[in-house]
């Protein structure tokens, strides 16, 4: 299928520690699915589990690991191009014992094109984005059409797109961009108050000691 996204990513320098080039290594074959032009039947990739929630960009899994720790009756799919970030989720899954999340390492924009089926997700996490702050590099924001109708789509009716960002024109650009959504309808008035369930990330971190304030965003799938 024809690639539609933009490149919403640089591949980050940073070698990979010891403990996470061994869990790529020697875990990668258990829980990272390669990418292919196939959409996902997620009863076969989650047997016995249910409500499958995709997350965008992870990092480091600081919150995918927490998250599905504590739910292990519920699916967590993790996409992340940056390597490093899947050896430190894979050697989280493995201390932490989860059985419940898979990974593919490869741009969103074609995993959500070509393997979400329509209609099938409980929920998505973008958690603190790459913000783009310059004007020309805006193009490159995750958030914004047509990639917000694809999300959109992929959910189920009552699905919930979840967004976190510290970079306020960002937030203002989610707000405008998931509002204008005609297949999604805003759970709060305009920002999301502070989601409890959310662990703190990494990136959020970073965020915060530049005093940088955080918004956040939840719409519906009506
Ligand atoms: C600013 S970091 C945030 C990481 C983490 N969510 C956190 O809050 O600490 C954004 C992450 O998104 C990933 N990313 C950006 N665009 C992506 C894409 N199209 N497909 C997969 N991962 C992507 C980057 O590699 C990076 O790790």
């Amino acid at each position: 299928m024809e690639k539609k996204g933009i490149k919403s990513y640089v591949i980050r320098k940073g070698r990979m520690s010891p403990a996470q080039q061994a869990a790529y290594r020697d875990l990668k074959d258990k829980w990272v699915i390669p990418y292919e032009e196939q959409p996902f039947d997620f009863s076969l990739l989650f047997p016995g589990l249910k409500d499958v929630t995709l997350e965008i960009g992870f990092g480091m899994g600081d919150a995918t690991h927490q998250i599905a720790y504590e739910n292990p009756e519920k699916a967590y799919l993790g996409v992340e191009v940056h390597r490093p970030g899947v050896g430190k989720l894979l050697d989280r899954i493995e201390k932490r014992e989860l059985t419940n999340i898979r990974i593919v390492e490869h741009d969103a924009f074609e995993v959500v094109t070509n393997m979400i089926p329509e209609g099938s997700l409980e929920g998505i996490h973008i958690f603190f984005p790459d913000p783009w702050p310059k004007k020309k590099h805006h193009k490159r924001r995750l958030i914004q059409e047509p990639f917000a109708t694809l999300l959109a789509e992929r959910l189920k009716p009552g699905g919930y797109l979840y967004a976190a960002t510290d970079w306020d024109d960002y937030a203002d650009q989610m707000l405008e961009v998931l509002t204008g959504n005609t297949l999604l309808e805003n759970r709060y008035e305009r920002f999301a108050e502070p989601q409890s369930w959310r662990p703190l990330t990494n990136f959020e971190e970073k965020g915060l000691k530049k005093s940088h304030l955080i918004h956040e965003v939840v719409f519906v799938k009506k």
